[in-house]
């Protein structure tokens, strides 16, 4: 996401009630620390926090989290938090954490999450940066200490190239199944059904982009 560096922003963060300060205390508590039992849905850069803001309205039982690792991104998604508080009440089921996907498995326990969401993640186009992909099989591993088996992971993107590599990618990867894929998510009549549009997503699909989704199952978790 592209946005000015805000001054002040990592001191808000660091101050932010919305947001948890001590993440990896809560490894393998998650649904203590919500006082609830239902799934755990995790967005990995969520932006701006639109996207996970709504999943968390229209899904109360289902414990939500938006990890984000730039603090003047992160602070505009608690402002909207709070603007969104504010008009329609508290949230119960939704944390945001400042952290980078790198270290998912410090603050998530092998099979903690039920769902992982990566919603139009940076293409990092350049063949040197293809391990910074949030889809590469890097990232793809990582992701398997903290789902649980047959657990999902979603994908959106309007990026035709990043696409291709992560269906690739995927296909590659013996410790996941895709289950589904499709090249114009908001024409599909089945797959588009309960479709939450991200910030990025609503900006791409009225310029015209179809927007790309897959979804893949976990096989094979790893401790
Ligand atoms: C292009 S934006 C998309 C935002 C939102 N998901 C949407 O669809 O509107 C991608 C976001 O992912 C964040 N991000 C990229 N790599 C990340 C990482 N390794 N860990 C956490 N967040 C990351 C970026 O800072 C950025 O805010």
């Amino acid at each position: 996401m592209r946005l000015r560096n805000i001054p002040g922003a990592k001191e808000e963060i660091k101050e932010s009630i919305f947001v948890v300060q001590d993440p990896e205390a809560w490894r393998g508590h998650w649904r203590e620390r919500a006082g609830m039992d239902g799934s755990l849905y995790i967005e990995v850069g969520m932006g701006k926090g639109r996207f996970i803001m709504e999943q968390a309205r229209l899904n109360p039982g289902i414990i939500h989290v938006g990890i984000e690792m730039y603090d003047s991104v992160l602070l505009r998604a608690v402002q909207h938090r709070v603007a969104e508080e504010d008009k329609d009440g508290p949230f119960h089921n939704l944390f945001f954490i400042r952290m980078d996907a790198r270290q998912l498995a410090d603050v998530f326990a092998p099979g903690e999450a039920d769902r992982l969401y990566l919603n139009f993640s940076d293409p990092w186009p350049k063949a040197r940066h293809a391990d910074r992909r949030l889809t590469s099989a890097r990232f793809l591993e990582r992701y398997t200490h903290v789902l649980r088996q047959n657990g999902e992971l979603i994908f959106k993107t309007d990026n035709q190239e990043l696409y291709d590599f992560s269906l690739e990618t995927a296909r590659n990867a013996p410790a996941w199944e895709l289950i589904a894929s499709t090249m114009d998510l908001h024409a599909d009549p089945v797959l588009s059904v309960g479709n939450v549009m991200t910030e990025y997503e609503e900006k791409f699909s009225a310029q015209g982009n179809p927007i790309c989704m897959m979804k893949l199952k976990l096989l094979k978790p790893s401790a």
